[in-house]
């Protein structure tokens, strides 16, 4: 075992994923960002949708099939020779102290369900009605290219296509903030506020110098959003190719709160610079999010013309958050459970890819669009996948977020339903995150939650709480509705004429070559020789 064949082997990997590009014109190329996100997000055209979602899984998933069983192995390899090695994939998470069991996680998931089911079936009917019965079987999965997202991880951007109130204010503040001249320093620059008015940290010189916020013309960088932690005490950043968008504004808060992180445990020996568990530091952003998305906060940022509070506005509102949180649950479960089946052995490399769309469509009611072997490589097409990164805390995050909400708005003295707190300018609520964050992870996080919200335990009432009366007012949407899938294996059809009329998905080619165990891009041959990554690079917090 080599580290630094294991490092070539996932840099290799984050190349692939991050130059892929899908070709619907021999000229013309489209990249995951901002591209084919746009057009998952936006597109109505079920042909288009099916090319960009196939296309990406082409070029990003196909060629990364042959590396990353090869990671595997040396993965395995590494856990034989070296414990050090075990890729945390392999163990839950954990922090100092506190392990988080899996069967935590299971009986979580178990809770939270019956909400999914809910959604699940009101977004398939709505999905019915724009889409016909051709492609969409009201007792079966749902094509998980309709979804406004990629991955089908979070389904905000399809919020459009079924608000239940459209005469109220949309929530969807995206035109206004373009309308309104924004750009990408601007929405970092809202954020700070935010932090800064709950007597948070503001961003050191160093993050605004060393930063890089938009995406450049002149290179080719990896867009995921991701934080950096130096560990110099001095130099933080953030790298997004930052687009003007709402969905993107809570983003920006989620790298923010990364950074915030970073900031309030820097004193600490470097070994406690970390989170309690990996869970709140995907956890702090979206605490802010959720404060900043609510109509009173909008109208505070003058993004909403009026400040309406009314049910309707509010269901409204609850609707598009369910999409985002309550949609994300059952991805943000499966993920590390496919991951852990591979590093396990249980899911071989010959069902990488049965394995993966079994779980999808198992958890998240979603099937492939297209037809699917063992020649795709699906998982691929997911950043975590290539870039070797744990998941599982995003589920952590997710429950956890409005555990810390709640309390966060006891705090600051709101009163009324919990979808309604904003706590903007309260410097108690700020008080008791920063004490949160400065403990990194210098002590077990069941005694850094005992201490901030008073339990030590991860509990899902609270999220439960927020969302009750969209789940109410969702069950009376369904009560004709068959909630779940019970025809499982069910796949629409290949639309006519796809995807001759719309472009041809290019074969890719990439060649992958093995010398003395390392695996290199042909054409990038040159890359493979000398100079690996060192081991000891900055630490990276990234989005979901
Ligand atoms: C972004 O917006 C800010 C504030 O509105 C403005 O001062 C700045 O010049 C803008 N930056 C760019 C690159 O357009
Ligand atoms: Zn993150």
């Amino acid at each position: 075992f080599s580290c630094s064949q294991y490092n070539t082997l996932l840099s290799t990997m984050k190349d692939i994923y991050s130059t892929a590009k899908v070709h619907p014109e021999p000229n013309v190329s489209w990249s995951l960002e901002p591209e084919l996100t746009e057009i998952m997000a936006h597109s109505r055209s079920y042909k288009k949708l099916l090319f960009a979602w196939e296309g990406w899984h082409q070029a990003a998933g196909v060629p990364l099939k042959k590396p990353y069983q090869r990671f595997v192995e040396l993965s395995n390899k590494g856990y034989q020779a070296d414990g050090e090695y075990l890729p945390s994939t392999l163990n839950i998470e954990h922090g100092k102290g506190g392990r988080l069991k899996i069967i935590v996680i299971i009986w979580f998931y178990k809770t939270i369900e019956p909400l999914y089911l809910n959604l699940h079936a009101f977004v398939r009917r709505q999905l019915y009605i724009q889409y016909g019965s051709k492609y969409i079987n009201l007792k079966g999965p749902i094509p998980a290219h309709l979804l406004g997202n990629m991955w089908a991880q979070t389904w905000n951007n399809i919020y459009d296509m079924m608000i239940p109130f459209p005469d109220k204010p949309s929530m969807d503040v995206t035109n206004e903030m373009n309308q309104q001249g924004y750009n990408a320093t601007h929405m970092f620059r809202v954020a700070e506020e935010f932090f800064t008015s709950l007597e948070l940290d503001s961003m050191p010189p160093e993050f605004w110098e060393g930063s890089m916020l938009v995406k450049p013309k002149d290179r080719e960088v990896v867009c995921h959003a991701s934080a950096w932690d130096f560990y110099n005490r001095k130099d933080f950043r953030i790298k997004q190719c930052t687009v003007v968008t709402m969905e993107q504004l809570s983003t920006v808060h989620h790298e923010m709160g990364h950074v915030q992180y970073y900031l309030q445990y820097k004193d600490q020996p470097v070994g406690f610079r970390r989170g309690a568990n990996p869970g709140f530091h995907e956890a702090i952003g979206d605490v802010m999010a959720l404060s900043v998305s609510t109509p009173k906060h909008l109208f505070t940022l003058g993004l909403l013309k009026n400040m309406s509070s009314d049910i309707e506005t509010d269901t409204n509102y609850l609707l598009k958050m369910a999409l985002e949180k309550i949609a994300f649950l059952p991805f943000g479960y499966l993920i590390d459970i496919w991951r852990w089946g591979v590093f396990s052995g249980r899911t071989p490399p010959e069902r990488y890819n049965a394995d993966w769309w079994h779980l999808r469509t198992k958890y998240q009611g979603i099937c492939p669009p297209i037809k699917r072997t063992e020649e795709q490589f699906d998982p691929g097409a997911k950043f975590h996948i290539p870039s070797n990164t744990p998941y599982i805390r995003y589920f952590f995050s997710f429950i956890l977020q409005f555990q810390l909400h709640e309390k966060l708005c006891e705090a600051a003295n709101h009163t009324g339903p919990l979808h309604t707190c904003d706590i903007y300018r309260s410097k108690e609520a700020g008080a008791i995150l920063k004490k949160v964050l400065q403990a990194g992870s210098s002590t077990p996080w069941p005694e850094v939650l005992q201490e901030a919200i008073g339990t030590n335990e991860l509990d899902a009432s609270a999220l439960m709480r927020y969302f009750d009366p969209i789940i109410k007012w969702l069950e009376k949407q369904n009560v004709n509705e068959t909630l779940g899938w019970p025809e499982f294996g069910w796949v629409p059809p290949v639309p006519e004429g796809y995807p001759e009329d719309i472009g041809k998905i290019r074969k890719k080619r990439y060649v992958i070559l093995t010398s003395k165990g390392r695996l290199c891009l042909q054409k990038n041959w040159r890359r493979c020789e000398g100079n690996p990554i060192s081991f000891q690079t900055p630490h990276r917090d990234v989005s979901l």
